[in-house]
């Protein structure tokens, strides 16, 4: 049985940045027909959690509302007419509650997990049976908390429209979770990876992984082209990860191949960028905007985590609940790689 009390952080609103973040007692929530508790046992951040309460999130919000949208746990209660999971099951939230088959729809785009419904930033949450997935059997709670957001929007671009094939080539930008999440499962499929950072040391990380190539983009300012230059026959990459929008977006249409797709996903290094969208007729590419991903990838992803034993790249510093406020200031400090872990008590 859940208690009747438990702790939350709520984002309460979008003008004053972290201090939106308010530590505070709340009902455990009670479970319709339909619906599960679940014991959250991990949490972790995504970018998108930092800019929410200082108002640079693109997509609907509904605040104020409980953080976060990535976390796993364990089932405690059932509704009565649940018939997918049970007491016990062990499970990892859907990003968007209401994107469960093809493509992401406007409905579907106003589900989203601590953005305009109640996140994982607390001891216990109430969902809809359809809004989790098994958690794989291969991860330990913290690392499953991780798959939620990131990992699914990396899935997604991989596979949601022309799926990634062994041999082909993948650029990834940066060290962020997004980037990691997508540099394994690029080698998990014999893709082989080009991983760009900014650092010498989280280069030798990203070789440890399995990237073939690694390219320093603060030293080699044109390091599309040299990616390029890099793939066979210097046709260009396959598929890039783009997370840096306007700091990245010249460069990675240098490094397109005919025919090949630009995952527009983040814009970390700015949201303007300089380069006229006709550039996709002139490259031969695709642009494409990715949001996450439906329920039904992310039952794919598990399967294809669970079958590679691939685990996610979680940042040494691990968090507990009461410090979420801590882990959020880490994470805007850039002293991350990968993944930030939250572990609830
Ligand atoms: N569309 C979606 O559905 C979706 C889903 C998830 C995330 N996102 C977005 O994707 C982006 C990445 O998310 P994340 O969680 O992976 O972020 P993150 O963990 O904060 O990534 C940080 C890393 O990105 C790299 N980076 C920062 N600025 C860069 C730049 N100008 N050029 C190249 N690399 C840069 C840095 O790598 P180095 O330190 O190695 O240089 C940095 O350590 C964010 O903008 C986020 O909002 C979108």
């Amino acid at each position: 049985m859940a208690p009747s009390k438990q702790k939350q952080w709520l984002v309460q609103g979008k003008q004053k940045g972290f201090d939106e973040l308010v530590f505070q007692d709340a009902p455990v929530p009670k479970a319709g027909d339909y619906e599960v508790v679940v014991k959250l046992h991990g949490a972790s951040l995504n970018y998108r959690d930092l800019i929410i309460p200082r108002g640079l999130y693109p997509f609907p919000l509904d605040l104020p509302v409980v953080a976060a949208s990535d976390g796993s746990g364990e089932v405690v209660e059932v509704g009565a007419k649940v018939t997918k999971w049970k007491k016990g099951s062990k499970v990892v939230t859907l990003f968007n509650q209401g994107h469960q088959y093809g493509a992401m729809t406007a409905a579907a785009s106003k589900t989203g997990l601590g953005g305009v419904l109640d996140g994982t930033l607390r001891q216990y949450g109430v969902f809809n049976e359809n809004g989790l997935v098994p958690m794989p059997k291969n991860l330990e709670y913290v690392e499953a908390a991780t798959l939620t957001c990131a990992a699914l929007t990396s899935w997604n671009a991989l596979y949601g429209l022309k799926p990634i094939l062994p041999g082909q080539t993948v650029l990834v930008q940066g060290t962020g979770g997004v980037s990691l999440f997508a540099l394994q499962f690029a080698k998990a499929n014999g893709a082989k990876v080009i991983a760009t950072t900014s650092s010498a040391e989280k280069g030798k990380k990203l070789k440890q992984l399995g990237a073939d190539h690694v390219i320093n983009y603060k030293e080699d300012q044109n390091w599309g082209e040299t990616a390029r230059k890099l793939t066979p026959d210097e046709v260009g990459v396959d598929h890039i990860i783009e997370v840096g929008g306007a700091g990245t977006m010249t460069q990675s249409l240098k490094a397109v191949r005919f025919e090949g797709v630009i995952s527009l996903i983040g814009f970390l290094g700015g949201a303007k960028p300089q380069d006229s969208i006709l550039e996709a007729l002139n490259r031969v590419c695709t642009l494409r905007g990715v949001y996450v991903g439906s329920r039904e990838q992310m039952e794919a992803m598990v399967a294809a985590i669970e079958a590679n034993n691939i685990h996610p790249v979680v940042d040494n510093k691990i968090f507990s609940l009461e410090q979420a406020k801590d882990a959020y200031e880490y994470m805007w400090a850039k002293k991350h790689f990968g993944k930030i872990g939250i572990k609830i008590e």
